[in-house]
């Protein structure tokens, strides 16, 4: 995923940008560049290196590079292959230069239109389009950069953000947000900047401006204006703890309970780019995706632990909503089986580091074995196992610490959910579907966050948990790996034994343990299977057993003397699996609190498994 730094000062900012395009190495690249104005008569200086940001900084020292505005990116090939000339900056004539994160999808027809008035074009990229459109508008009368950018951001399709320069307007910076997250740094004493991550510019100021969808803003040295539809706006100023970063709790007693509720965040930016208006941008999988995908009929999943369970829930989607045969294995099972590959097999391997070394041998496995193509769903873009699949699609979570998977789980769902849109556009989802799907995912951020706010009415419930060393879970359908992983998260952290189990499965065996003693929690969505649980629910009450129950708000269940209700937003069926999942990490943080176990590193556990 592409990063987008910018700055405008009384001094040289080019190790400023330098430093934070390293801040965002995490978020996977394969080129880096830098443009900066210094002296205007001497025009605009642009570096660009194909791989590491480290290449990139020795050549700029090289050069002695330095500059009052510049700008800065990261580059994640997703139009035109990995080359210098493809790298960000892109310009256009000696005049403008601009950073583009996300995809433009009227870039063909842009092209033929600019190709035929005369504009000249040296990339394969979608981006460059946009820096012609820029010179145009201001050959054609625009009066400042900002209304050139405004005329020129109102043809494109797709999804961006972009910080862009003008050689003859070397006072100010213009920025803008159409689908992907930007931030300004609002600087002390006359300097200001932006990102696509605030993480980017932590050395410089802790004051942000978060961008809304169609800002557009100019800076200066001295000033921030923001506007939308045409018409000034006031954009709040955030201050983010002097110390905040990834590396800290920023105020929550554990990593865990942090990155629990960092997940609307983690949602929202695994989103961004990926999905557009009413659709999914299949681009957002890498240049050559598009003809992997036409060639897929099945998909087989590997991972491990929670990673697994994601898989789990994966296939439900695959087969409901792209109507595909998948098949989900352990990993450490998988790589020592003989296994047989069906033509058209896709390849996924899940995985939160990508360095789990069950998960990277099965890879490496597959990877002999005539699979269509390897593809990683992965939180780590340095990982092994995305250098070595043949493509894949990063997890936008940030670094998780905590061993516990949370957020890491909800957002590779939310991948899984893309994919399975992605491979059911060739299967028959007619663009109607889609689009209610891509609505409902835009929701998601919004209901996570709804369904934290049951933080404390989950936290009480806990209690009643600290003298117990036994639980049951259970779910339906898909919502069976929703119950494996509440029960993965409450062993691992509380250390009291839980198992899970699919509702239906409950009177062909595990019923004999239910007793006052057993807690039993259940997941109940107000989906098709309702009444089937309903069953299951009586069946655990008729014996005594106490029940937790997380339902959606709208079946109507009420608490009674063996069963607590508590109620999580409705929402759209396909997002169950994701919303439900939230209580249960609760419930078992709160428990492992009550337990006074080491919730962020608990006993005989390591965050990243990479040995067999
Ligand atoms: O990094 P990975 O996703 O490949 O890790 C897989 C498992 O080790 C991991 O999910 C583990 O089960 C977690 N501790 C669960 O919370």
């Amino acid at each position: 995923m592409c990063g987008i730094v910018g700055a405008i000062a009384q001094r040289n900012v080019s190790d400023i940008l330098l430093e934070g395009l390293k801040r965002l190495e995490y978020r996977g690249y394969d080129s880096a560049g830098m443009a900066l104005i210094d002296d205007p008569e001497k025009g605009i200086s642009t570096i660009k290196t194909v791989g590491k940001v480290a290449k990139l900084v020795e050549a700029a020292h090289k050069r002695d590079a330095s500059g009052k505005l510049g700008i800065a990116h990261t580059r994640w090939a997703t139009h035109g292959r990995i080359t210098r000339a493809n790298a960000h900056p892109h310009g256009s004539g000696d005049r403008i230069s601009l950073v583009h994160n996300g995809i433009i999808e009227n870039h063909e027809s842009l092209r033929q239109e600019l190709a035929a008035a005369g504009y000249r074009f040296a990339t394969q990229t979608d981006t460059e389009v946009i820096a012609h459109l820029i010179r145009q508008a201001l050959e054609n009368g625009a009066s400042s950069l900002l209304e050139a950018v405004t005329s020129a951001i109102a043809k494109l399709r797709g999804a961006f953000g972009l910080c862009v320069i003008d050689r003859q307007q070397p006072d100010r910076l213009v920025v803008a947000r159409c689908g992907m997250s930007l931030v300004i740094g609002d600087g002390i004493g006359g300097e200001n900047f932006v990102a696509s991550d605030p993480l980017a510019l932590g050395q410089v100021t802790d004051r942000f401006i978060y961008l809304e969808e169609g800002d557009v803003a100019q800076l200066t040295c001295d000033s921030i204006e923001v506007w939308n539809g045409g018409r000034r706006v006031k954009r709040e100023i955030a201050t983010l703890s002097g110390k905040a970063s990834e590396m800290d709790k920023g105020g929550y007693q554990h990593f865990m309970q942090k990155e629990i509720f960092e997940q609307p965040q983690a949602i929202r930016d695994t989103l961004s780019g990926r999905v557009s208006g009413d659709h999914v941008l299949e681009e957002a999988f890498g240049v050559e995706a598009g003809k992997i995908f036409d060639k897929v009929e099945q998909v087989q999943i590997v991972a491990c632990g929670t990673s697994f369970h994601a898989g789990l829930v994966a296939k439900y989607w695959l087969e409901s909503i792209a109507r595909m045969p998948c098949q989900v294995d352990i990993a450490s099972d998988y790589r020592y089986r003989d296994i047989i590959v069906q033509p058209g097999t896709l390849f996924v391997a899940v995985s939160q580091s990508g360095e789990t070394a069950d998960t990277l041998a099965a890879l490496r496995y597959a990877a002999d074995r005539k699979h269509v193509a390897t593809l990683a769903i992965c939180n780590v873009a340095t990982s092994s196992l995305v250098r070595e699949s043949d493509f894949c699609l990063l997890t936008m979570a940030g670094q998780e610490i905590g061993v516990a998977s949370t957020k890491a789980f909800t957002t590779q769902l939310t991948l899984l959910l893309i994919l399975a849109i992605v491979l059911g556009r060739r299967n028959g989802l007619a663009g109607k579907d889609e689009a209610r799907l891509v609505r409902d995912m835009n929701r998601l951020p919004e209901l996570v966050d709804r369904t934290l706010k049951l933080d404390g009415e989950i936290r009480k419930l806990s209690k009643q948990f600290s003298d117990k060393n036994h639980s049951l879970f259970l779910g339906r359908g898909i919502q069976y790996p929703v119950a494996k992983e509440g029960a993965l998260k409450l062993k691992e952290i509380s250390y009291i034994h839980a198992e899970a189990y699919p509702a239906g499965e409950l009177k062909h065996g595990p019923l004999a343990l239910v007793d006052s003693d057993m807690p039993v929690i259940v997941v109940a969505p107000n989906n098709d299977l309702l009444d089937k649980l309903r069953s299951n629910l009586s069946e655990v009450s008729a014996r005594g057993g106490k029940l937790y129950v997380f339902a959606d708000e709208g079946i109507g269940l009420e608490s009674d003397r063996g069963c607590k209700v508590i109620n999580l937003p409705g929402c759209p069926e396909v997002l169950d699996p994701i919303l439900f999942t939230v209580p249960l990490q609760l419930l078992s943080y709160h428990a492992a609190i009550i337990k006074g176990t080491d919730i962020d590193h608990p006993r005989n556990l390591a965050k990243s498994v990479t040995v067999e």
